[in-house]
C-alpha cells in the first residue's frame, strides 16, 4: 500500500499514456479493440491507484459505490439497444455533471475547505496572510468553475437525454423571451459565481449553483432534435472539462488529464459533426432550430403530386447480379431494421459472383458518430470495403448501381441544389450521379431533417419499399435462386 502512494504519480502517468493511447486506437476501425483494452487498463490502473492513495478512505461508501455503479452500468449496457445509444450517453454525461456539482459542494462543506473560505474573507485575510489568500483564491475559482460547468451539464444532459427519448416533459421552447432569459439567467450566474469568487460568500455560490442549473436547461431547450446529436457531444466535452475541475479540486492529476482528454476530443467531435452538416456550432447552440425550420418546410404549402417508380426484390436483384459495380450506402434505416448481417450477407453473394461491392458513409449517417462503422463491424464487413464520403464520392457517376439501405437525408441532392433548403451545403454522398439507384425504405416518408428526397423521384431510381431487413433477405435469396 504503501509502495502504491509512493509511486502513485507514476501509476497515474501510465494510465494517462494508455488514456492517450486508448483515443488513438479509436480513431480506426482495425484499431479500436486495442484502444478500448488499453481505456480498460488504464481506468483499472486509476480506480485502484485512486483506491490506495486517499486519506482515510471510508471502504465501504466507496466499494458500495462502485458494485451499484458496476450493477446499473452492466445491466444498461447488457439491454441498451445501439438506436438508443445516443440518449443513453446524454444521461451517462448528466452524471458527470452531477458528480462534479456534488464534489464542489462536499469541498465546501467540508472543515478544512471551509476554514480556507474563512481564511479568505475580508477579516481572516490579515491573519491567513497573503499566501493562504492566493491559495484560497486559486482553490475558490476551481469551485465556481467546475461547479457551475458541471450543473450546466447536468442539466442540459438530462433535457437532451428526455428530447432524444421522446419523453414528454422535454418540451423545446420557442419565442422571443427565450434568447433575453438565456442572457439574464447567464449574467447572474456569473456575477453569484464572481461575488462567490471575490468574496468567498455561500448564498452567492448556492445562488449560483442554482442559476447554472436553470441556465443548463433553457440553453438546450430551444435546440431542435436534429441539432440535438451535436448537443450531446458538445455535453460529452463539458463533461470532460467538468471532470478536470474535479481534478484541480481533488488534487488528482490523473483525473485532470483524462477530464481533459475527454473535453478536447467531445470538441473536436462537435466540430466535425458541424462540418458534415454544414452547421456552424454557435448557431446550433444559439441560432434556430434546424429540426424546427425542416418541419415547417417540409410540411408548408401544398405537396405537389410526384411520380416515383417501384420495383421488387427480385427485379433488383437481377440488377446487381448483372451489375460490374455496387456501392451499397446504408443509413438510419438498416440500423433500424437491424439489417447489417443481412446486407452483408447480400454483399458476400455478390461479390462472389464477381460483383465489385463497397459500402459509401456519410459522417452522420444514422444517430450517432460513427453509426454505420460500428453495425458493418459488428457484422464483419471488411473494413477495405468500407470508404468515407470523402474516398467515394467521386466514384459514383462510374458506378452501376448505388443500393440505399433505409438511408434518406444524407443523400439528398437538395443539399448541393436547392439554396433554399434547410439542408442546403451539407455534404452528401452523391448517389445520384450512378448509372441505377435503388432505395429500400418503407414509404415515402421523409427523414430525420424531415425534407423530401427528389433522388426517390429521379428517374434513374427503383424505390423497394418494404423492411430493411426482410427487402435485403428478399433479394440474396433471389440472386441464389436464381443461379446467376
Ligand atoms: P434519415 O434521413 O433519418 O432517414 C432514414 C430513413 O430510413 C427514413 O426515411 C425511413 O423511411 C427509413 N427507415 C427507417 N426504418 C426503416 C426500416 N426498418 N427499414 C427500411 N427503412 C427504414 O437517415 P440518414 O440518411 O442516415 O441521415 C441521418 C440523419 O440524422 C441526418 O439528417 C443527420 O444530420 C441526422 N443526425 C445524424 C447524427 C449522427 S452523428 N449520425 C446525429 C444527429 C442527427 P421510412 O420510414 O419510409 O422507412
Amino acid at each position: 500500500m504503501e509502495l502504491i502512494r509512493e509511486y502513485a504519480d507514476w501509476l497515474y502517468l501510465v494510465g494517462a499514456i494508455l488514456f492517450i493511447l486508448t483515443l488513438r486506437g479509436l480513431s480506426g476501425p482495425k484499431t479500436a479493440i486495442a484502444g478500448n483494452r488499453y481505456g480498460m487498463i488504464a481506468m483499472a490502473i486509476a480506480v485502484l491507484t485512486t483506491f490506495f492513495v486517499a486519506e482515510n478512505p471510508v471502504i465501504w461508501m466507496i466499494v458500495g459505490a462502485m458494485a451499484l455503479g458496476a450493477v446499473v452500468g452492466i445491466a444498461r449496457a447488457r439491454t441498451v439497444p445501439m438506436t438508443q445509444m445516443p440518449e443513453t450517453v446524454a444521461l451517462m454525461h448528466s452524471l458527470v455533471g452531477l458528480a462534479a456539482v456534488l464534489i464542489a459542494i462536499a469541498a465546501i462543506l467540508h472543515n478544512n475547505q471551509l476554514s480556507t473560505l474563512f481564511a479568505y474573507n475580508a477579516q481572516g485575510l490579515a491573519e491567513a496572510g497573503v499566501q493562504a489568500s492566493h491559495m484560497s483564491k486559486v482553490h475558490l475559482f476551481e469551485l465556481f468553475v467546475g461547479c457551475f460547468v458541471g450543473a450546466i451539464t447536468f442539466t442540459a444532459s438530462v433535457f437532451a437525454y428526455g428530447k432524444l427519448a421522446a419523453k414528454k416533459w422535454a418540451k423545446t421552447i420557442a419565442g422571443a423571451w427565450v434568447k433575453p432569459l438565456q442572457a439574464i439567467v447567464f449574467i447572474a450566474m456569473l456575477a453569484c459565481g464572481i461575488y462567490f469568487f471575490g468574496f468567498g460568500n455561500m448564498p452567492a455560490f448556492w445562488a449560483m449553483t442554482v442559476l447554472a442549473l436553470i441556465f443548463g436547461w433553457i440553453w438546450i431547450a430551444p435546440v431542435g432534435g436534429g441539432d440535438m446529436p451535436v448537443v450531446v457531444s458538445l455535453l460529452n466535452s463539458f463533461s470532460g472539462w467538468a471532470a478536470a475541475g474535479i481534478g484541480f479540486t481533488l488534487e488528482n492529476n490523473m483525473l485532470i488529464v483524462a477530464g481533459s482528454l475527454v473535453g478536447s476530443s467531445g470538441a473536436i467531435l462537435s466540430y466535425i459533426m458541424c462540418k458534415a452538416m454544414n452547421r456552424n456550432i454557435l448557431n446550433v447552440l444559439f441560432g434556430g432550430t434546424m429540426g424546427a425550420t425542416a418541419v415547417v418546410a417540409a410540411g408548408g404549402g401544398n405537396q405537389v403530386q410526384r411520380n416515383h417508380r417501384s420495383g421488387s426484390a427480385d427485379d433488383a436483384g437481377f440488377l446487381m447480379s448483372n451489375a460490374d459495380s455496387v456501392v451499397i450506402v446504408p443509413g438510419y434505416g438498416m440500423a433500424q431494421g437491424r439489417a447489417q448481417n443481412a446486407v452483408k450477407e447480400l454483399s458476400e453473394l455478390l461479390k462472389s459472383q464477381g460483383v465489385t461491392v463497397r459500402f459509401a458513409i456519410h459522417p452522420v449517417a444514422g444517430r450517432m458518430p460513427g453509426h454505420m462503422n460500428v453495425l458493418l463491424a459488428e457484422a464483419d464487413v471488411p473494413y477495405e470495403d468500407i470508404l468515407e464520403m470523402d474516398e467515394i464520392n467521386s466514384d459514383f457517376a462510374a458506378t452501376d448501381v448505388v443500393l440505399v439501405i433505409g438511408a434518406n437525408d444524407v443523400v439528398n441532392p437538395a443539399a448541393k441544389d436547392d439554396p433554399s433548403s434547410p439542408i442546403y451545403g451539407m455534404p452528401i454522398l452523391e448517389a445520384h450521379k450512378a448509372r441505377t439507384i435503388m432505395v429500400i425504405k418503407r414509404s415515402m416518408a421523409t427523414g430525420y431533417a424531415g425534407l423530401d428526397n427528389d433522388l426517390f423521384y429521379n428517374e434513374k431510381t427503383m424505390m423497394i419499399f418494404g423492411d430493411a431487413k426482410k427487402v435485403v433477405e428478399e433479394m440474396t435469396k433471389s440472386i441464389s435462386g436464381s443461379g446467376h
